[in-house]
């Protein structure tokens, strides 16, 4: 419980600004953004991908994600972070596009249920590590069920070099590569893709993309492999 309530404690002083949510990398947010766009490219929008109808933004602070690389994209979208104040900011920070967004969620991911196969992409940046172990398996599973078919969860986020390493600042762990891929797998949820975030400077902690999908999508009441 403490490590939630620090985090809380954190973000109460981040102002709802692309630099709050950026934490004083604003300068990194249009490489983040436009690398985004492309890996997104890869999974939506044609035969056998997933559709462009909703997506659901986790951990969305202010909307960043949602304005520069969900809305250009999908019909809808939806928000859900634990920080009120964020999303009251969101509604002004998204000024002209905001009718497209159909939902705000006040609530912690540890407590946030997607609705059962409503959407087509699940984004999740910079927020994983704000989760424990156990309760990112568990928010993992329960986005798998909110997945459409041929929906994919997109997580994001600072990746250590080995090893977990803690901030005690912002009450964040970054996990290495093995121990996020451990536990996606675990969440019975395939990595797609994965793809390390380029043009980011050598000083900074890794960002890595990946992209998940059901392993096994239901059809037509048949359980199967995904290719
Ligand atoms: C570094 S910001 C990133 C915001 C956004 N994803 C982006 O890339 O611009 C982290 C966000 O995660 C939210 N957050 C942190 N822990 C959370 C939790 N347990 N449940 C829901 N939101 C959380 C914070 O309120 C903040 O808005």
């Amino acid at each position: 419980m403490q490590f939630y309530a620090r985090a809380k404690h954190f973000y109460r002083e981040v102002p709802a600004t692309e630099e709050g949510m950026m934490g004083d990398y604003v300068e990194l947010s249009s490489v983040d953004i436009k690398s985004s766009r492309e890996f997104l490219r890869k999974f939506v929008g044609g035969p056998g991908k997933a559709g462009t109808d909703c997506a659901l933004d986790c951990g969305s602070g202010i909307g960043r994600v949602t304005k520069h690389v969900l809305l250009p994209v999908f019909k809808s979208v939806e928000l859900v972070d634990m920080m009120e104040s964020f999303l009251a900011a969101a509604q002004n920070y998204l000024q002209g596009k905001e009718e497209r967004v159909k939902m705000y969620y006040c609530s912690s991911l540890q407590e946030f249920t997607p609705a059962p196969q409503k959407y087509d992409v699940i984004w999740i940046q910079w927020v994983s590590g704000n989760l424990t172990d156990k309760d990112l398996l568990e928010f993992l599973i329960r986005c798998q069920n909110g997945l459409k078919d041929n929906g994919v969860v997109i997580l994001k986020d600072n990746v250590a070099r080995e090893g977990c390493i803690l901030d005690p600042l912002d009450s964040s762990v970054i996990r290495d590569l093995s121990i996020l891929r451990r536990l996606v797998e675990k969440s019975g949820l395939a990595i797609l893709e994965q793809e390390r975030q380029e043009d980011f400077p050598e000083q900074c902690v890794p960002v890595w993309m990946l992209a998940l999908q059901k392993a096994f999508p239901e059809r037509e009441g048949v359980w199967v492999r995904s290719p």
